[in-house]
């Protein structure tokens, strides 16, 4: 017979089960970039995913969200801000406009080579960059990397700043990167990514920049003909996390968000470096006409003037302390 007391205990013992589901549910994170899954972003989201639901044990599982689903990088670091995303892989491009002290690593040619630019942020002064975030509501996690940019487009072959005179380029939504195009005589274009594409086949803008990593992943050659490997700067990329997850976790749990972002670039700079190797005969084969020995000294005096307009707004402390390490 079903007595008073069965029926308490039946329903203590569902509210237990209920209880001990909900205590141990798992925690989404919603992880965002702007490139394809096929991309060195989605290679750092993945080793990202992995570690962070092995060191949780699945207390947080991670869902990605690529090819801009999100908008675009300024936009998704906003959502970092009012906690409508919880981890962004971002190119540095947006991110001066919310933590003016990241300009400084947007500077033309301020590094020669990839072992310089990753040294420089892995040291104290990256970290102290990274700090820099939370002033801003955002989380440094860790630096990671998109690589050294190129220019491409549609008209012709690029080799000298004379060359790129009134071309009209696509440039990320950053100041020091307007300028130094402007510098060069060509039309910086500033445009979100997710835009891009469609506005060089409608021939809204004849050019852009970006890594060979992006080139690659974005299949550029189907709308552009002539890639010049000027390197002309370096683009660190970073993970970001929003504060209005980070800052409610214990120390364990944002440690293991630490490694899973360290784990991140590990991965995304392994990718970067071996697209560096094979990337360049891959648009070849796709058509494009390649320029590979590009004289960078008429191209480095061209945005010369870049330096100055950028030290007499934020000075020259951060520039001096990177050029001293790398
Ligand atoms: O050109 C840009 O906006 C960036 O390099 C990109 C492609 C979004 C990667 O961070």
């Amino acid at each position: 017979p079903f007595t008073r007391q069965a029926l308490v205990t039946a329903i203590s013992a569902i509210a237990t089960a209920g209880f001990a589901v909900q205590a141990h549910a798992a925690t989404e994170v919603s992880l965002g970039h702007t490139l394809s899954s096929t991309s060195h972003y989605s290679v750092g989201a993945d080793a990202f995913k992995e570690t962070l639901e092995r060191l949780s044990g699945g207390e947080f599982t991670v869902t990605e969200h690529t090819s801009g689903s999100l908008g675009g990088e300024r936009e998704m670091i906003e959502g970092l801000q009012i906690g409508t995303v919880d981890v962004v892989i971002t190119s540095t491009g947006p991110l001066g406009n919310f933590v003016p002290e990241t300009y400084v690593l947007d500077l033309p040619f301020l590094f020669e080579n990839y072992d310089q630019a990753r040294c420089v942020l892995d040291s104290e002064l990256g970290d102290e960059l990274l700090e820099k975030m939370s002033d801003h509501d955002l989380v440094g996690l860790a630096w990671t990397e998109n690589g050294f940019r190129h220019l491409t487009n549609s008209r012709r072959e690029i080799a000298t700043p004379a060359d790129a005179e009134g071309l009209r380029v696509r440039t990320m939504e950053n100041a020091v990167h307007q300028e130094a195009f402007r510098q060069m005589g060509a039309r910086p274009t500033p445009m979100a990514f997710p835009e891009l594409f469609t506005a060089l086949q409608q021939g809204t803008v004849d050019g852009q920049e970006n890594p060979i990593t992006v080139i690659v992943a974005t299949n550029f050659w189907e709308v552009q003909d002539y890639l010049s490997l000027t390197g002309h700067v370096y683009s660190p990329a970073i993970v970001l996390g929003s504060p209005i997850l980070l800052d409610g976790l214990n120390e364990e749990e944002r440690d293991w968000f630490m490694q899973a972002a360290a784990a991140s670039a590990e991965a995304t700079r392994e990718e970067v470096s071996r697209l560096e190797r094979e990337g360049v005969a891959l648009l070849e084969e796709n058509g494009m006409t390649v320029k590979t020995d590009i004289d960078i000294a008429p191209f480095q005096q061209a945005v010369e003037p870049a330096y100055e307009i950028f030290t007499s707004q934020y000075g020259t402390e951060m520039l001096e302390r990177i050029q001293d390490k790398a």
